[in-house]
Order: C-alpha cells, then structure tokens, then sequence
C-alpha cells in the first residue's frame, strides 16, 4: 500500500521501517504513533536515533509483531511491569509502549499506570516540544499532531511544559534538570512561569537517584556552551542541592576595598573556554573542578590582600569526595581530573623569566602524557576581560610549550622511569624492600631531573654508589 509522505523528514530506511510498522499495527488493529525526542530531533533537523513508537493497546504484543516483519529477526526486550519494549535493529533502536494515563505518588518517580488515549500519553509528557507525535494509523498517515504547539515553540526556541509546570515537575522531578539540560544542549529559553516552578519545586530533586542526576549533570557538561545550564542550575536553586561546592565558589568578599574574583562564574567561563577546544567530558570536569580547593583556602593577608595558598593540592584532594559523591567513575578518568587540578597552578609558574630547563623536566615529568591535556586547561583558564593581557599570557603559554617541545625532544622525560629500578638496588646492597630503596631511587631520580647527573644508567649508577656511601651501605656485588 503506498503511504502519503510523513510530516516530518525521514530518511529512506526510516520511511520503510514506519510503513513496516504501521502494517504490523493495522493487522493488530492497534492505532499507534511516533511520538518524543525523535519527532522533535526531526523538525530542528538533529540526529537522532532512538525511536519511540506509542500505541492505544499492548506495546510488547506490537513489538513483538514488528520484530516478525523485520529482517533478520531482532530480539525483542520487555520490562512486563511496566509495558515497554525494545529493539534494536542495526543501528536504530524502537522503543514501544502502550499510550498510558499516569498518576505519581509524591515519593517515588515510579508511576501507577492505567492504559490511556494518544491525548493522556501526550499529556503526561515533560515538554510541548517532546509531545508531539507523528500518526502511523491509515486513516491520518503521517500526520504531525501537536496539541501544544510544539513547533511553535521549537521555532521560539523555548521551553515550557504541556500542563501546569507545578503538576508535570513535581510528577517527575528529574524533568526540572532535562529542562535545563535541553536549554543548554539546544541553545533555547526556559519559559519563565516554567523556570519559576522549577525555582519552587527545586527541593523535590532529592527524591532522584544520584545516577540520573548525574546524567543529566554529564549531558550538561557536554553541551555546547556548559556555562548556560550550570548557571540556571545555580539560579534555579539546584545546584546547591546536588552539588553544593560548586556554590561555595560563588559571590565576591570585599575587605579595605579589595575583592577578588567571582571564582563560580570564573569556573563557569573556564569551562566555556576548554569546551571550544574539546568535547572531552574529563577534560570539562577538569575545567569545572580546577578551582575547587579555594573557598577553604582562602585568606585575607593584610597589606597583600585575597590569596588562595594551596588550593590545587586541596582541590586536587577534594576530587575522589566530589566524584565518589556523584557516583562518577573512580578509575583513570578521576585521577586523570584530579592530576589536573593539582598540577593546574604550574605552567603559569613557568611563564617567569628564567625558568630552567629541571623546572621544565619537573612538569613533564609530573604531567605525563597528559601534559598537553594541561596546557589546555591552564589557556582555558585564562579569563580576563584585558585583552592585552589575555593576548600577552598566551603568547607566553606558547613560549613554555616550545620549551617543552624542547626539553622533551633532549631528554625524553614524559615516559621516562629512572635507569636504576627499586629491584636493582635491592640486589647491588643485598637490601630488603624498604625506606632506604626509596630514598635511594628517589635521590637518583630527583638529580636526573634537576640536571645534577646525566640521564644514563652509568651516571646514575655512580651516584647510587655515593649517595649509598653517605648512608654506609657498600655494595654486595
Ligand atoms: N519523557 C518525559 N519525562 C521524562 C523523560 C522522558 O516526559 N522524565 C518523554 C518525553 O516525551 C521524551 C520521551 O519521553 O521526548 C523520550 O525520552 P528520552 O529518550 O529520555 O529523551 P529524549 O527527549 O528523546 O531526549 P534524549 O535522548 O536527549 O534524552
């Protein structure tokens, strides 16, 4: 049977697998429709993925039909207790649901589920811009059905919630967070009798569980400009509920005239700036995190005025807290945020005038191959509104990343181990594993690296013998 053309632009494949699945519907006689974020990606021409079937009826019983027609045969996925299935063929994924009039009790986001019409589904979704949905029954094929003008408010760029705001966020609380998360992924406004229950029901985002918070937060950090979402986040009263250090770097304090600056709103820009150069969300937590240590670091010293002396060691130790906290991941990717933020003070400190060549080894040995991941977050963290003075701190980071270059290509620190390994001088002085190895590798290590000896096995093994005589060890063999 041929099908007038959808209302929405679709590409071939999803053209046939709509007509697949709307002949599947029709001999259940199932009325069903394309509903959510697909419909909405669509119009504003985003790529999408994920597909979202509804339907007046058994979402698992039509599922399971459209898996029969489909080539090869996908297995379908259910979750009984709440009606939904999925499957995923190639690379799209088709989730199907019985259209639902849902009521949620005020402690839990766990609905009790009556089966509902397509007006009940659309209803109880979070915004007019998700609530549409494309008909894929015969008599209206293809056919855009926007109750709350959705498009509108797409071509408005904005943000607003089919009921009452009060109703749908206090339903599911999380919606307060995916409504910032989409103003910042997008670009778009909030409405403001919106934001405003958003700012009365912020409170209610404690019943969420810490992972989907974090997701949202994650989704956040990754949108194109992360300041537009953390900020209404603060503003909405949220942050300072899931993430309340972040709060504590706001505000300015003023003595004997002098204040320093606004370290929230200074993270925020720091963030904008490394997200230009990377999509890289270790990379962005790093940014967000550098500055984390000084509210406990900081000090008014008279005649000197604000300092925060030490804020990268204890922000570097605040990470593993913040991380386990918001249940982020505590492997390589937390230490590599946490090295960041402990070594984020040192290539400003090498943009002084006679820096040495160990300084220089020091960094790249402290850095690793993550040296270049650094540099990034000390120009991001440039912030300053003077022009000359921004252009003259960049000109500068480039002068160490050539003295980088340099040093690196003469002693090839980055990777480096010491010539003499812990096991060795255990041999050479027939010691057990202990202090005196340690002092002993790290003596040698720290000469290499201040240019005191020379970085071959030879040198070090002189030094060795000296510095093991100082101690009155003598060699075995
Ligand atoms: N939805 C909702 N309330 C939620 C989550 C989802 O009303 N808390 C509805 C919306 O209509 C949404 C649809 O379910 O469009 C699909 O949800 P989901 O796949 O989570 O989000 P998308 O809108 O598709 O966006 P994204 O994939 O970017 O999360």
């Amino acid at each position: 049977m041929s099908r007038k053309e959808l209302d929405i632009p679709c590409t071939m494949k999803e053209r046939k697998l709509f007509e697949l699945v709307a002949d599947a519907a029709a001999e259940q006689r199932v009325p069903c429709y394309v509903v959510g974020g697909f419909v909405r990606d669509k119009l504003i021409n985003r790529n999408t993925k994920d597909i979202d079937i509804v339907c007046i009826g058994d979402g698992i019983q039509l599922a399971e039909a459209v898996a029969k027609r489909l080539d090869p045969v996908p297995q379908v996925n259910f979750f009984k207790n709440f009606g939904t299935a999925q499957i995923k063929w190639f690379d799209v994924e088709l989730e199907f649901v019985g259209a639902r009039k849902e009521s949620y009790s005020r402690n839990s986001r766990n609905p009790v589920v009556e089966p509902g019409t397509l007006e009940d589904d659309q209803n109880r979704r979070d915004f007019t811009i998700n609530a549409m949905a494309v008909s894929l029954n015969e008599a209206d094929y293809g056919t855009l059905i926007d109750p709350f003008n959705g498009v509108g408010d797409l071509e408005a760029k904005n943000i607003q919630t089919p009921l009452d705001p009060n109703t749908t966020f206090s339903d599911d609380p999380l919606r307060m967070m995916r409504a910032i998360r989409f103003a910042s992924q997008l670009g778009y406004t909030i409405a403001p009798h919106t934001f405003a229950a958003i700012k009365e029901n912020a409170q209610r985002i404690k019943i969420i569980s810490q992972e989907r918070i974090t997701d949202e937060l994650n989704k956040i950090m990754l949108s194109p400009v992360p300041s537009v979402g953390l900020d209404l986040l603060y503003k909405a009263g949220i942050l300072k509920i899931i993430f309340p250090q972040m709060v504590d770097l706001v505000g300015v304090e003023m003595v004997e005239g002098k204040g320093h600056k606004d370290n929230f709103y200074h993270t925020l820009q720091v963030i904008d700036n490394i997200s230009r150069n990377t999509r890289d969300l270790w990379l962005r937590w790093s940014a967000l995190l550098h500055d984390i240590g000084k509210p406990a670091t900081k000090r008014f010293e008279e005649g000197h005025g604000w300092t925060f002396h030490g804020h990268d060691a204890v922000g570097g130790k605040m990470v593993p807290k913040i991380f386990a906290k918001l249940k982020l991941p505590q492997d390589a990717k937390m230490r590599l945020v946490r090295k960041l933020v402990e070594l984020h003070l040192r290539p400003i400190s090498l943009t002084k005038e006679n820096i040495t060549d160990s300084a220089i080894r020091r960094l790249l040995f402290d850095a690793g191959d993550d040296i270049e991941a650094l540099m990034m977050l000390c120009e991001a963290d440039i912030t300053s509104k003077n022009k000359a003075k921004v252009r003259r701190h960049l000109e500068n980071f480039e002068l160490v990343r050539q003295r980088l270059k340099d040093v690196e290509e003469k002693d090839r620190i980055r990777n480096w181990q010491p010539p003499i390994t812990g096991e060795m001088i255990m041999e050479v002085f027939n010691l057990p594993p202990g202090r005196i190895v340690g002092d002993l590798k790290n003596a040698i290590r720290e000469a290499i690296l201040d240019g005191v000896i020379t970085n071959n096995y030879d040198d070090a093994y002189k030094f060795m013998l000296e510095k093991a005589a100082e101690l009155n060890l003598t060699p075995v063999k």
